[in-house]
């Protein structure tokens, strides 16, 4: 076999997603597999120069995992001919000027969500990277999730009929920080950082509701800051400026009406911390990020409404389990996978900066809509 090495300058790894899904999970899993075979006697190799801001950070990083390369110099890696893709995982509000960067330089883009902070900085990067004639990819890890894919299977099978509605709940609690430490960073609760959970989770909703049921036509939405103060890193109180709770409502192409309630305020009290549930004429199901359960009409129970009586039937017993039939890698690496191809075979890719663009477009109306208390049509972006 052939070796084939693509050189990734990683931004942004010493944050969660960064480290954890992006080094850890992708692209070191990568290697200790021996590389990704691409089927034609290529054995692609992926080599991360990674990029931050923290030196020591980032040298007992590279230590712990014995990657060669670091800086933290962004101006000097993208100047390197030898780098073939700029990925982007740090704060949201950092990415926009840092991905124009690697445009002007040439490299081919992979980066996370939301693309940039408004609609018209995420088409303009998208218009500059089709000029450039650079590759480009942004994370939509969810569609790749297991209970994802059970329930497209399901879609595609034609089990559900004709679908009606999507409920979807999103959300665990996140501590203030006070008297126990907060498990998410304390920018996404202040707006002026580029925080809030409506431009954190309705890039992801976008593309779930648009790959597996249509596109969204029209959003209305109320948004809130439930918890108003939060503690930080270093244990000092701040104002919470962003929105931690979002419940929206979303028409689909095709006629589906979806409702999704996000919140980092509320406890759980479900199976999975995100759940949809699905309705169709012939069908439902309930998918999470790892499960899925369906009920079939000719197994659908007949309760009749009667607040005199205690319940007698166990409704969520009546559901049955939809089997694996697969084995399913982690979903950052899956989608990793398909760009690391779509750069070196020139494969087809969808998941691309006009795919974000959607995403924080639906951000930014979701947040107009809960503004001006109205419904606002999302109209279809083109570059
Ligand atoms: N795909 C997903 O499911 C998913 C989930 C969570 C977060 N994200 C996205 O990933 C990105 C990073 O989120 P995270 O939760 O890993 O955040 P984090 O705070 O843990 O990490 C942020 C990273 O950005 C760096 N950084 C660069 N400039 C900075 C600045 N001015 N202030 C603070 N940090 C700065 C930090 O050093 C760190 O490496 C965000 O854009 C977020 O929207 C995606």
């Amino acid at each position: 076999m052939t070796r084939k090495t693509v050189r990734i300058a990683m931004n942004g790894v010493t944050g969660r997603m960064g480290y954890r899904q992006h080094l850890l999970r992708s692209i070191l899993a990568l290697r200790e597999q021996g590389g990704l075979d691409l089927g034609d006697g290529t054995l692609l190799w992926p080599e991360p120069v990674l990029v931050g801001r923290r030196e020591h950070a980032l040298r007992a990083m590279a230590e712990r995992h014995g990657i060669g390369e670091w800086s933290t110099d962004l101006s000097a890696v993208l100047a390197d001919e030898s780098v073939d893709i700029y990925f982007d995982a740090q704060v949201t509000s950092a990415r926009e000027s840092a991905l124009k960067q690697a445009i002007a330089a040439g490299k081919h883009l992979y980066t996370e969500k939301p693309t940039a902070t408004g609609v018209d900085g995420a088409l303009e990067l998208a218009r500059l990277a089709r000029a450039a004639g650079v590759k480009n990819g942004v994370v939509q890890d969810k569609i790749f999730l297991p209970g994802l894919v059970k329930l497209k299977r399901l879609i595609d099978g034609g089990f559900f009929g004709e679908i009606l509605s999507v409920r979807g709940e999103f959300g665990y609690w996140v501590f203030e920080g006070d008297w126990q430490e907060a498990q998410r960073p304390s920018w996404n609760y202040r707006a002026e950082d580029g925080g809030g959970i409506v431009v954190d989770m309705f890039p992801h909703w976008e593309y779930v509701l648009h790959e597996l049921f249509g596109r969204v036509t029209t959003v209305s939405a109320h948004v809130a800051t439930h918890v108003p103060q939060r503690w930080d890193e270093e244990g000092k109180p701040y104002p919470a400026t962003a929105d931690d709770s979002a419940y929206g409502i979303f028409q689909l192409e095709g006629g589906a009406v979806a409702q999704i309630n996000s919140s980092w305020a509320v406890r759980v009290n479900r199976d999975e911390l995100v759940e949809f549930q699905v309705d169709g004429t012939h069908g439902s199901a309930v998918a999470g990020l790892r499960n899925c359960r369906v009920q079939h009409r000719s197994a659908t129970p007949k309760p009749v409404w009667n607040p005199d009586l205690p319940v007698t039937e166990s409704f969520r017993d009546q559901w049955q389990e939809v089997p694996d039939n697969a084995v399913f890698d982690n979903g950052f690496k899956a989608q990793w996978e398909l760009f690391l191809r779509h750069v070196v075979l020139d494969e087809s890719y969808t998941w691309d900066l006009l795919a974000g663009a959607r995403g924080v477009q639906l951000a930014e109306l979701g947040l107009k809509s809960s503004a001006e208390g109205r419904r606002y049509d999302v109209p279809e972006l083109t570059l």
